[in-house]
């Protein structure tokens, strides 16, 4: 019988996960069905009960419903408590399970697409909202020499670094402390939403002090290159867009549902040609 997947969010008419995971179900000779699904705030509970109720076999969750539907949902891992956040849901025998994939898929990301190992790495966190939180707790098990925060409210970053249960050495700086240390990092990470279209001109620091060969990514894929990404590599930077976390969390979570890790390379192409 065909499989039904989907994914709920709030809007949720550009999203590019139906294309990206049909085409996926399709070359793994799975018979299976992703829908975007558009539901309000206020439906989230009787939406969850009936995906439940109507056997879909799993489903992303995005804005904004990834922290609300924790309640809902009848197991969340460990991982995704931590976050405070749920992007995967998985059917296991009519019990709902949630996991959050976007911080492995960011460090999933990082690592294979550029190349690189994190061990020993000195690495700058831009931000501590949401999107931090999952890229926080996921790098915190790699064996990087440090993880530093800074953010606009300086006291959010301080406040994320108590919550870790990984003893990895981190500092919270203000934006304009981070500035001024630009030079001694390995890894700079932008997980705010500045530079995010329409704000195309905006840049969430100055890049002055950056060291060049320094890796800089940016969660951000719409534009595909911020002006962050664009000032850095005029500054001899390795530059990585938000793509390859998109995909990748979409992977991981495909990984789940299926137990077959995906063709990102393929996905990923699938993803900038919509883009474009
Ligand atoms: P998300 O879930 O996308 O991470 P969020 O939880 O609202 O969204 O977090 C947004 C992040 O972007 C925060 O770190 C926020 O800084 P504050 O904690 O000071 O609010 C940062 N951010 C958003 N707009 C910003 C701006 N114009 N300048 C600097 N930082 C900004």
């Amino acid at each position: 019988m065909r499989k039904l997947f989907g994914v709920i969010g709030c809007p949720i008419h550009h999203s590019m996960s139906p294309l990206m995971h049909n085409d996926a179900f399709k070359r793994a000779g799975i018979d299976a069905y992703y829908h975007a699904f558009h539901v309000e705030k206020e439906h989230l509970k009787d939406a969850v009960q009936g995906m439940k109720a109507l056997g879909i076999a799993g489903f992303n969750v995005t804005i904004p419903h990834k922290t609300a539907i924790i309640p809902f949902l009848d197991e969340i891992d460990e991982m995704a408590l931590q976050i405070g956040a749920v992007n995967t849901v998985v059917n296991e025998n009519g019990r709902l399970i949630g996991y959050n994939t976007d911080g492995e898929g960011f460090v999933r990301a990082l690592c294979e697409e550029l190349n690189i190992k994190l061990e020993g790495k000195h690495i700058l966190l831009i931000g501590a909202g949401g999107a931090a939180r999952g890229i926080y707790f996921s790098l915190a098990r790699s064996k990087a020499a440090c993880i530093d925060l800074c953010n606009r409210t300086v006291s959010k970053a301080e406040e994320l670094i108590h919550e870790r249960t990984i003893p990895v050495l981190s500092r919270a700086y203000s934006i304009h402390e981070a500035q001024q240390l630009l030079g001694n990092y390995d890894i700079i990470i932008n997980t705010t939403s500045v530079g995010m279209y329409p704000n195309v001109e905006e840049m969430p620091l100055s890049l002055d002090n950056l060291r060049k060969g320094t890796v800089v990514s940016d969660i951000i894929y719409n534009p595909l290159e911020t002006m962050l990404l664009k000032e850095a590599k005029r500054c001899g930077a390795i530059t990585q867009n938000g793509v390859g976390m998109f995909v990748y969390q979409g992977a991981l979570a495909f990984e789940k549902w299926t137990g077959i890790f995906p063709d990102t390379a393929r996905m990923k192409q699938m993803v900038i040609q919509q883009l474009g």
